[in-house]
């Protein structure tokens, strides 16, 4: 049997192989392998060089100062900094209040729920039929004690883009923080964090064909903007996060994160043009409906829905490709995806949806034969 056809790029993407590369020559004796932290010889001042050119490259994509990254194992680990991180400025303050989306991830929406019970409030902004959280929206739910703003830029079931630019600037007027869950955004989107004027962004490697188990949250250098640390022990990372960097990964994600940003404007084209393929195969097919918006979304996630048919089935049925659900994201649970039911879908609908997502890898060949594989799948399920 030939391997399906993965199209579950916005689930996890394969490294590349130049990054692979970079990462291998930071592993062994003989390269660059010691403890960046080990003060007292050759090969720990090596492995420092080599995370500290790492840490100045990746603020560089983003325009920050090196000394605003932070490397964590993850957006899910970001996210919880950022947020949790921010629990004794919110008590020091009186700011006892958070804003959030209905339909963020579940490494934020997890993350608030542990703040509530920790006695903070939060408000859970609801989303239009597009996916997207609208400024106006933020402006009206900022109160007297509101210490920080938590939205995605991208969506990661819908592709839907907010405009966070607008967002941050009502923030900083308002005098809150802002923070940006940017883990399907960044390396697709042009991000200039000077431009956009967010406090904190969480980014991570295996979104963007870097290594799995690393990602970095920016966090903006300014007066009293301290996190409280999550992970105690060394005192690494400006005291934010301890740990042992791990010195493969963090140069893996930054390779990526360059090579992402080298390639960003011909490959959103591209990607574009494989989205726009398959959406004209599903067209060919009755009762198929685009979740993702037309406008305002990035072209590598595409949902969709499919009248009269159980997502859950269809995805078995599809086993000549690779992808998800609209679903929740645990796959234990028979809830249909808090996002789509977020943007106003019948628990029906909502249960039929899936995600195909596009990548590097993708071709038009790919696209062809999965779209003639759906159209057949659905036409054996539903006679
Ligand atoms: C929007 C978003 N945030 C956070 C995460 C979690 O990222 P990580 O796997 O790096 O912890 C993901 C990935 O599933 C995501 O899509």
């Amino acid at each position: 049997m030939n391997s399906p056809i993965f199209l579950d790029y916005a689930a996890s993407t394969p490294t590349d192989p130049s990054v692979a590369e970079v990462m291998q020559q930071h592993l062994c004796l003989g390269d660059v392998f010691a403890n960046p932290a080990s003060r007292g010889h050759v090969y720990g001042w090596q492995a420092d060089e080599a995370v500290e050119t790492a840490r100045a490259e990746l603020a560089s994509t983003l325009n920050a100062d090196p000394r605003e990254i932070v490397w964590t194992s993850g957006a899910t680990e970001s996210d919880n900094l950022a947020i949790k991180g921010l629990l004794s400025r919110g008590l020091r303050l009186g700011r006892k209040h958070i804003v959030t989306s209905a339909i963020e991830h579940k490494a934020v929406l997890d993350t608030c729920a542990w703040m509530e019970a920790q006695g903070f409030a939060v408000t859970y902004l609801m989303p239009n039929e597009m996916g997207v959280i609208t400024p106006e929206q933020v402006a009206s739910a900022i109160r007297g004690d509101t210490l920080v703003v938590s939205l995605m830029q991208v969506n990661n079931e819908l592709g839907s883009i907010c405009d966070l630019g607008r967002i941050a600037s009502i923030c900083r007027e308002q005098g809150v923080l802002s923070h940006t869950d940017a883990a399907q955004s960044f390396g697709k989107l042009p991000l200039d964090v000077q431009a956009l004027g967010v406090d904190m962004l969480s980014l991570s490697g295996h979104k963007i064909y870097g290594p799995k188990g690393i990602g970095a949250l920016y966090v903006r250098r300014q007066d009293g903007l301290a996190l409280d640390a999550q992970i105690h022990g060394g005192g690494h990372e400006m005291g934010m996060r301890s740990g042992t960097l791990p010195t493969h990964q963090i140069v893996g994600l930054t390779a990526a994160a360059k090579l992402m940003q080298a390639q960003m404007t011909d490959e959103t084209r591209r990607i574009g043009m494989l989205r726009d393929r398959f959406v004209s195969h599903l067209q060919q097919i009755p009762g198929v409906h685009l979740n993702s918006p037309p406008r305002q979304s990035i072209p590598h996630i595409l949902n969709v829905a499919f009248d009269g048919i159980d997502g859950e089935t269809l995805l078995l049925a599809l086993n000549g490709i690779a992808i998800s659900t609209g679903s929740a994201c645990n796959s234990a649970s028979v809830e249909p995806s808090h996002v789509l039911r977020g943007i106003g879908m019948s628990r029906e609908l909502a249960h039929a949806s899936l995600r195909f997502s596009f990548g590097r890898y993708t071709t038009d060949t790919d696209i062809d034969s999965a779209g003639t594989h759906v159209a057949d799948v659905l036409g054996r399920l539903r006679q």
